[in-house]
């Protein structure tokens, strides 16, 4: 987990970035959370303890199609792996946003007070999620953005299929966007905060140039 650039630190115990995933959802006290993509779990098991440590139940819903490679093709090793973590408050549902977008599920979330999109790092997909979920966030939610300050070439999905990480496009489309609030933290792999309701969704929705 200490490998996907969300600055840890395993000498002092160090969570990095961790410390603001859980604080943030220790201050809005979320109903739900949702994240969308994660490799071996890091986010949702310390926002998933986050919730589990405030006083009211809260649920975190975490979605990711098992891409990358099959650690979370496995419904009953996946239960375990949280309860491992101590976070059985992590529901992970195998599918992409695209699909889950289609789903009961999907149609019955509301109230969404924290969301993390740390899926598939191209700025088109960063926006899928983003309008994906924006019908369903509280108004006081905060919406975090991994991977999202800078271009990189990510071998993720094996040395001969690289893809280009650019969601800091998008990032640059929210900040031009009145009604929103925007703060980038460029430590290792880079994390966006933004709130607020985008007045318009013209900018964010016109095509990204130079980005497949
Ligand atoms: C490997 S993670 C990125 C690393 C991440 N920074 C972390 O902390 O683990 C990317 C995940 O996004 C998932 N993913 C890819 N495309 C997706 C999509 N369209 N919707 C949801 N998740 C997706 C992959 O299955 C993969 O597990």
């Amino acid at each position: 987990m200490l490998r996907m650039g969300h600055a840890q630190c395993r000498d002092d115990l160090n969570l990095g970035l961790g410390w603001i995933y859980y604080a943030l959802a220790r201050v809005i006290r979320p109903k739900t959370a949702v994240v969308i993509g994660s490799w071996r779990g890091f986010v949702p098991a310390v926002i998933g303890k986050a919730l589990k440590d405030n006083s009211e139940p809260g649920e975190l819903l975490f979605i990711d199609p098992s891409l990358v490679d099959d650690f979370w093709s496995d419904p009953v090793r996946v239960e375990r792996h949280f309860a491992a973590l101590g976070v059985p408050n992590v529901r992970h549902l195998r599918a992409t946003t695209q699909e889950f977008v289609a789903t009961g599920a999907y149609s019955q979330l509301d109230e969404v007070g924290m969301l993390m999109v740390d899926g598939h790092h191209t700025a088109e997909q960063a926006r899928f999620d983003y309008l994906a979920f924006l019908p369903k966030l509280d108004p006081e939610a905060i919406v975090l953005f991994h991977d999202s300050v800078r271009r990189f070439q990510s071998p993720i999905y094996g040395k001969d299929h690289p893809y280009e990480h650019t969601v800091c496009l998008l990032m640059d489309r929210l900040r031009e966007t009145p009604g929103l609030e925007v703060m980038s933290l460029p430590f290792d792999g880079g994390l966006t905060l933004v709130r607020g309701r985008p007045a318009s969704l013209a900018s964010i929705e016109a095509p990204f140039e130079g980005s497949k």
